[in-house]
């Protein structure tokens, strides 16, 4: 890890430079990201050996110069709207490496992904494929299409982050599958490449993936041998990190994670969409404490960035670490750590016990690399937090 804690302080080094937080922090008065690119690139290079072709989901976190390290590791993208498929190909990703996945894509959406001949559009819906069907039907155009499966399988995670149980919106319910199998067997300009599936977010017991990647190992061989012209499984994202600690368990993991996405048993190759493994842990938000204030049965550490800058701890009720960049002393305390936002929910951590902080201090978030700055808001009129990032050795702002 690039973040470092000596000597009672938190730095950054990178290419030999060596970045104290806290002075900084000192010179930025709002609350702002500090993203490690170099971990980022180390994160892929373990993707080296991962069993497909790897499509990082930019939903994760979009920075540019975080993007341009996965485009230069040779990743593709997954993307989920038309603005992140246009900041794609403006980052200089191939329209040959875009997967177009979201359950919401209109015709304008569709439209563009055929103009652009992209590399997969993951359809939700039978309706959306029907969509599809009368804009290429129209221009005469074929597409290469997935089907995004609904395959009713609860992934041991935060309930609003499940996205493959019976009643979830996401995917077509495998029921409907034959369905639409007959259909599409009345529209050669649609050529079913892959069928597709993400069951959720921050999983980290990876037999679920086991399960996951045998089922749909059937139905690729099912599917295929009704004459469909299927060459791969795209078996989503969603394996998580362990955001008590700060990672040692992070690789072994993945190798686990690997080993049972290769549970397939099929001919097909496979398409890897991970986000927040890549990129969670090289972020920080990074606040600084207003008051410590006293509550009757409490003490408060009040930030100026609250729920506007990291929305994860509102809501998922997720856990982020929290640390003083400078530990004066051994004294410890507890607080609730909250923001300044006018929502109750605007709570980082409830009882937290840290090193005692007062006034001025500043705090890094730590884990905050995935799905902060890209959910970030502007509620009360907040602005949006900067974006600082190292890379070899070099800081700067975008
Ligand atoms: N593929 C699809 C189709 C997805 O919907 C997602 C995430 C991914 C891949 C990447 O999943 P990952 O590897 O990052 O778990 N905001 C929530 C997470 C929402 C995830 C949405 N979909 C959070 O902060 O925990």
């Amino acid at each position: 890890m690039a973040f470092t804690f000596e000597n009672g302080e938190w730095n950054l080094k990178s290419g030999g430079q060596v970045w104290h937080l806290e002075r900084l922090a000192k010179e930025r008065p709002r609350p702002f990201y500090l993203y490690d690119l170099d971990s980022v690139s180390e994160r892929a290079r373990a993707f080296a050996k991962a069993p497909g072709q790897v499509h990082y989901a930019m939903k994760a976190n979009a920075h540019p110069r975080l993007l341009s390290v996965l485009r230069q590791a040779g990743f593709g993208v997954d993307v989920v709207s038309l603005g992140e498929m246009q900041k794609a190909l403006a980052c200089g990703f191939s329209p040959q490496r875009v997967i177009f996945s979201g359950v919401g894509k209109d015709t304008e959406d569709l439209k563009a992904a055929l103009a652009h001949r992209i590399f997969q559009i993951n359809a939700e819906s039978f309706e959306e494929l029907q969509a599809l069907a009368v804009l290429t039907a129209s221009t005469g155009q074929t597409a290469d299409v997935a089907i995004r499966l609904n395959i009713h399988l609860t992934a041991p995670t935060h309930k609003n982050i499940q996205t493959a149980t019976e009643e979830s919106k996401f995917g077509l319910d495998l029921r409907l599958l034959p369905e639409v199998l007959s259909w599409l067997k009345t529209q050669p300009q649609l050529r079913l490449k892959a069928l597709a599936v993400h069951i959720g977010s921050q999983i980290l017991d990876v037999s679920v993936f086991e399960t996951m990647s045998r089922k749909m190992g059937e139905l690729f061989r099912d599917v295929k041998a009704q004459s469909f012209p299927l060459e791969r499984l795209d078996l989503g994202g969603g394996l998580g990190i362990d955001y008590q600690n700060d990672g040692a368990e992070d690789f072994p993991r993945l190798q686990r994670y690997f080993k049972a996405l290769s549970a397939h048993d099929s001919p097909a190759q496979l398409l890897l969409e991970p986000g927040r493994f890549l990129v969670a842990r090289s972020g920080v938000l990074i606040a600084k404490v207003v008051y410590v204030k006293r509550g009757v049965s409490r003490q408060f550490a009040i930030l100026n960035a609250g729920m506007t800058s990291l929305m994860r701890p509102a809501l998922y009720d997720a856990y982020h670490r929290i640390e003083p960049l400078r530990v004066r002393g051994g004294e410890r305390e507890t607080y609730s750590v909250v923001g300044p936002i006018c929502e109750s929910t605007d709570v980082f951590a409830e009882a937290r016990e840290m090193p005692r902080l007062a006034a001025g201090d500043h705090v890094a978030i730590f884990e905050a690399g995935a799905y902060g700055a890209v959910m970030a808001n502007t509620y009360n009129e907040s602005p949006l937090p900067e974006q600082w990032s190292v890379l070899d050795g070099r800081m700067e702002v975008l």
